[in-house]
């Protein structure tokens, strides 16, 4: 779909180039403190890096990129790929020749240079980007910085420089700047649940490809769940001969048919070793640690489809792989009832066995330095019947299920250090009375966060209130249904380092993008932008550089460059919020309102299609008592910006309750 849209963004570049009334955005001016003032211009901010830089001192004048670019680098392998990139990148969409240089080169025209002193406020990913009318220069301590100097730098390009052919008739400046910059935080990572829906390994290049441009430097891979095992291990063929496979089922996933016993079981896929070692290579290239995640004793029923004799429930060699069906009952609210059990049994000494086997392997295909282990919504309900577990606790003292999961997770963790790394797992483990050196990832709100770090944990913010990336980005009425809705501007107020603990325990903060209801690439990568870029900058920016106006000016200078990329994002933040409440004789009253400055939002309540000619929204509506639907679009001057909404009258008066 956004294929079509690239041609059109090409030509709205154009215009904004032409006509600088284009658009009304804000622009940062920074100062050379690295403040930034904001005020409003009509014309697109030239400068428009995500995420904001720590300082940017604009100067007069442009850098005009010449036919022949000449581009000084180290030879240093890390470096190998990251110029290369440059190299294509300022070749494909210019048409300029570009080459390259090792040897200090007074002619050339980009120079790459690593700090042979260090510079004290770089660390290992900072960068300094020099932009005068004669050359360009990034200074770094270490390759990643040089990296991210690339990355910012074609952020000054014309967003036509992110086309794979050549474009005519653009003039290649860029911007006379100077920027200093390094990150808040070191953990800026991103989930990509590749188990509910299976993603190839060139999906997931392309997922790197998509999240490096905005400073991300962890990918974590949701491995295994329910619905699908994904990476081969050696020893233990059925995990992907048969965990890794499903019925395939469209629609709205989570109350599926549960398929019969002879519908083929084909959707899915799982990455060999070969494949886990290419993405980690292409992932490293780019300055991106893969972290796995094999989530236990919970959400493993594909496990237990392969290996039934790992769960302890009789039966269970009669369960397949989730395709969608219900399996949970969440009416109570957690830890769920599970209907069949999906968890590993924690008084069986085979599953210790198993991941010891699992982990093994897993250490040794991926460098990073922590493993996952998942822990999240184990149900307790078929472990509180089982004669094995109630052993168990009389045992080992355990009183009840939440120190039984506690036990679980102390001997995996044992495992996972055995191997040389560091466990790492969700909020729930701390139910259990984990050693302080295992890791949390706070994803229940920030509070499990905090008493992980107030307990000397180190942790990792990923609170669903900013960073779930499934959620609805508006209105249900258009976005594929979820559970909850996340907008963007919520995720922008995202600070995963809350007062009141050691910020030394936080290590950073994620985006996780499960994927229920995400069937392809196309649609993971409307999920992640532009939200991506309020977690980027919620993770590299200063806390004090936060500004909404001025982001989302940067974020629609972006719009264009995606939409040349040919990477897909939701446009929702521009869908009108729909507030509903009834006047005192009970009549339907329609409040709408933007996330964005700026906007008219135009109406009708005769089924027609309304755009900038028909009744403009000033204030609460009140529907024709005959009508049926109010549809609605938001413009920006006189170009539309928002998507047609078709909200029924009826739909708004069951928000409304009672009439
Ligand atoms: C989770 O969202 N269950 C970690």
């Amino acid at each position: 779909m956004r294929r079509f849209f690239a041609p059109l963004g090409l030509i709205l570049l154009m215009l904004s180039v032409n006509f600088p009334a284009f658009s009304q955005t804000a622009v940062s001016e920074a100062t050379p403190e690295g403040q930034s003032a904001t005020a409003v211009a009509n014309t697109p901010p030239e400068i428009a890096i995500i995420p904001e830089p720590v300082a940017v001192t604009k100067a007069e004048g442009h850098y005009i990129l010449p036919a022949n670019v000449l581009i000084q680098s180290p030879a240093l392998p890390e470096l190998k790929q990251a110029l290369a990139f440059l190299q294509e990148r300022l070749s494909a969409a210019t048409g300029s020749f570009v080459s390259a240089v090792s040897s200090p080169s007074a002619t050339a025209n980009i120079k790459l240079i690593i700090n042979e002193k260090g510079h004290h406020l770089l660390g290992d990913e900072g960068y300094q980007l020099s932009v005068t009318p004669n050359f360009i220069t990034i200074k770094a301590n270490k390759p990643a910085g040089l990296f991210y100097g690339i990355q910012s730098l074609l952020q000054l390009f014309p967003a036509a420089i992110e086309s794979s052919e050549k474009v005519e008739n653009v003039e290649w400046t860029v911007p006379c700047v100077e920027v200093m910059d390094y990150p808040r935080l070191a953990w800026r990572g991103l989930m990509f649940d590749v188990a509910r829906h299976f993603f190839t390994k060139d999906e997931v290049k392309q997922y790197i490809d998509a999240m490096v441009r905005y400073k991300y430097n962890i990918l974590h891979l949701h491995l295994t769940d329910d619905e699908g095992w994904r990476i081969e291990i050696k020893g233990l063929p059925k995990l992907t001969e048969v965990g890794a496979w499903s019925v395939k089922k469209v629609g709205e996933f989570g109350n599926f048919i549960p398929p019969a016993a002879d519908e083929p079981r084909n959707y899915g896929g799982f990455y060999t070793q070969e494949d886990i070692k290419e993405l980690v290579q292409y992932a490293q290239e780019r300055f991106v640690n893969i972290m796995p995640e094999i989530d236990v004793p919970g959400h493993s029923l594909a496990t237990i489809a392969a290996y039934p004799e790992l769960s302890c429930t009789p039966g269970a060699e009669n369960y397949r792989v989730r395709s969608g069906e219900r399996i949970m009952d969440w009416s109570r609210g957690a830890p769920p009832t599970a209907l069949v059990d999906n968890t590993l049994c924690p008084a069986n000494e085979k599953v210790y066995g198993f991941l010891d086997t699992v982990i093994t392997q897993v250490a040794a295909l991926f460098p990073f330095e922590y493993i996952h282990m998942g822990g999240d919504e184990a149900p307790f309900n078929f472990w509180e019947k089982n004669e094995a577990v109630k052993a168990l606790m009389q045992r080992e003292g355990l009183k009840n299920m939440h120190q039984v999961q506690g036990y679980f997770e102390k001997r995996v963790q044992k495992i996972v250090a055995s191997k040389g790394k560091k466990f790492m797992g969700w909020d729930e483990i701390l139910n259990g009375d984990m050693p302080s050196s295992a890791a949390v990832m706070s994803w229940r709100g920030m509070k499990y966060g905090i008493q992980a770090a107030q307990k000397k944990h180190e942790v990792v913010m990923s609170p669903t209130d900013y960073a779930y990336l499934d959620y609805m980005q508006a209105d249900a009425i258009t976005e594929p249904r979820v559970y909850a809705s996340l907008r963007l501007s919520k995720s922008y107020e995202f600070d995963p380092v809350p007062a009141g603990v050691d910020p030394k325990y936080i290590k950073g903060g994620q985006a996780n993008l499960w994927t229920e209801q995400v069937y392809n690439i196309r649609q993971a990568e409307y999920m992640t932008w532009p939200r991506g870029m309020a977690i980027a900058e919620s993770v590299w920016s200063p806390r004090e550089k936060k500004n909404w106006p001025n982001f989302f000016g940067r974020v629609e200078q972006h719009f264009k460059r995606l939409d040349i990329a040919e990477t897909k994002y939701a446009p929702s933040v521009y869908d009108p919020i729909f507030k509903v409440s009834r006047s005192a004789d009970r009549q339907l009253q329609i409040e709408l309102s933007t996330e964005v400055e700026g906007l008219d939002i135009y109406y009708s309540f005769d089924n027609s299609f309304p755009d900038r000619f028909y009744p403009k929204y000033t204030e609460k509506l009140t529907p024709p008592k005959d009508a049926t639907m109010l549809k609605v679009i938001t413009y920006r001057g006189k170009i539309p910006v928002g998507r047609m909404m078709n909200m029924p009258i009826e739909e708004l008066n069951k928000r409304a309750g009672r009439r």
